[in-house]
């Protein structure tokens, strides 16, 4: 399997460690639309699920190896012929198929969960390794606890099981216990003292009890693993497993190290939603690379910073995890900088905008709010007491009459330049005549083109976002309004548009 010493095989258990966390059990249908997003990702190896476990889990590795087709499908096992019956049983569909059988290896293991002794232990495994080999020919053995077992002692299981047949061998740091030194330093050992170990991948699994799994798994490469195994979001039993995002972006992002894996990083963010969605299993907003904050500046200091050149600020780039762009949060904290970054993006030429005006009324919003969204800015934009505009129009007065007796009829005032211009109009409705009315003050040929009226959330009582698109002298120019009033609103919204050509 191995060819290119520096590259790093993905082995993703999300399946099967991360299903096993209490209330993320999924259907079948829905491991297998994760398993297809994991292959998607790039992943070598998908750990699809501990048949003996269930019925359901039988049939998922079953339909697992049915549905996906480039990544290896592992099956988990313990050291015993009925749970390596039905794991072989489960990947006779598989193309690639791999059996994960194994037992405990620490001392504390050995004596109270087994009530065994070493060499008892020893026997078992290879046993285990070697009828595991009578089905398939890919055979990984995992040494349960191995953070915390002797290292000789280790080794010496290790070079058994891959004289037995083994082809990757798993070093577990079941209960997050090493520290980065210390795992680092316990594949080196095995790496510098079984005979045997160039006939296997060394293979690293660890758990975050400590906080330490991704620390340590970077260690466990460093010192010669060339397989990871990790779960999408670190979900997994307790305080979960490695993050497989945090280990590839590492690799990626520390081109130093001369690794490698196969993943394709833009499919993160999709794939880290998904699997949150599935398992009910919400991600920190701080947590790294997926959550909701990971690429978001909200102070003023970092967003200026970041705004004159990004990498002062960010050591990756969003767009590689998916992330159309990097999220500048604006906060009452944010700076002139990080607003006017916002309102380029949505299209308003700072030129012609009393920025300073916006701003002030920026962080009046902003203080009532957690955070301000497109939507806000929009409404700060085109609802303002004084134009936002620094040539704008903007709206005195509307007063309109309609209903089943009248024609239509609008009466309005705008303010321009410090002057106060009134017209009125009728239309086919109370908004065509409050346009026509506009559009008889500013004295130009403008083409409707879109218009939409949306409540923002629902109810007789809410605030109507009107979008409008309108062209002059063939370009197109986008207005937004807000307000209870919907012809108000779509006042707003036209003048907006307007008063971005003008
Ligand atoms: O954490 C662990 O030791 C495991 C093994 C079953 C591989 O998940
Ligand atoms: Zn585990």
């Amino acid at each position: 399997m191995l060819h290119d010493p520096n590259r790093v095989y993905v082995f993703d258990t999300t399946l099967r460690d991360g299903e096993q966390v209490p209330g993320c059990q999924l259907s079948t249908p829905e491991k297998i639309e994760i398993a297809k997003a994991l292959e998607l990702l790039g992943v070598d190896v998908i750990e699809a699920g501990f048949p003996i476990s269930s019925p359901g889990d039988f049939q998922s590795v079953i339909e697992l190896s049915k549905a996906v087709k480039e990544p290896i499908i592992c099956a988990l096992t313990r050291a015993n012929k009925g749970d390596i019956d039905s794991a072989a049983a489960a990947l006779k569909y598989a193309k690639y198929p791999r059996i994960h059988t194994g037992i405990g290896a620490s001392d504390m293991h050995i004596k109270y969960k087994f009530n065994s002794t070493r060499e008892q232990i020893l026997e078992r495994a290879v046993d285990a390794v070697k009828y595991a080999k009578k089905f398939v020919e890919d055979i990984e053995f995992y040494a349960e606890d191995a953070g915390r077992a002797d290292n000789e002692f280790l080794a010496k299981m290790i070079e058994a099981v891959i004289a037995a047949g083994a082809t990757v061998v798993n070093i577990p740091d079941t209960n997050g216990y090493c520290l980065p030194e210390q795992y680092g330093a316990k594949i080196l050992y095995l790496k510098e003292n079984v005979k045997n170990i160039d006939n296997a991948i060394i293979s690293v699994h660890c758990h975050n009890d400590l906080g330490l799994a991704t620390a340590n798994t970077v260690a466990g490469i460093i010192n010669g693993a060339r397989q990871i195994e990790c779960t999408i979001n670190g979900i997994g039993e307790r305080a979960g497993n490695t993050a497989l995002e945090e280990v590839a972006m590492i690799l990626k992002t520390h081109k130093a190290l001369n690794l490698h894996t196969n993943i394709k990083s833009k499919h993160f963010t999709e794939i880290s939603h998904m699997v949150s969605r599935m398992m009910r299993m919400p991600v920190q907003p701080n947590k790294a690379i997926v959550g909701k904050n990971a690429f978001a500046h909200s102070s003023g200091i970092h967003q200026d910073g970041f705004l004159k050149h990004r990498e002062n600020y960010e050591i990756m780039n969003p767009e590689d995890v998916g992330l159309n762009e990097a999220g500048i949060i604006l906060t009452a904290r944010s700076g002139r900088h990080a607003l006017k970054h916002h309102l380029e993006r949505l299209g308003y030429e700072i030129e012609k905008i009393n920025l300073d005006d916006v701003y002030q009324r920026f962080l009046v919003l902003a203080d009532d709010k957690l955070s301000i969204s497109d939507d806000d800015l929009l409404f700060l934009m085109s609802n303002s007491d004084k134009s936002a505009y620094k040539n704008g129009y903007k709206l005195n007065l509307l007063h309109v009459i309609c209903g089943d007796n009248d024609k239509p009829n609008a009466h309005i005032k705008l303010q321009h330049n410090g002057e106060e211009k009134e017209a009125s109009a009728t239309g086919n409705g109370p908004v065509n005549a409050t346009v026509n009315a506009i559009t008889s003050i500013i004295g130009k040929i403008i083409e409707l083109k879109e218009f939409t009226i949306q409540a923002m959330h629902g109810g007789s009582d809410d605030v109507s976002k009107v979008n409008m698109r309108v062209v002059f002298e063939g370009k197109s120019y986008q207005g937004y309004g807000f307000s209870t009033d919907i012809v108000k609103a779509s006042a707003n919204a036209y003048l907006d548009a307007i008063n971005k050509f003008l």
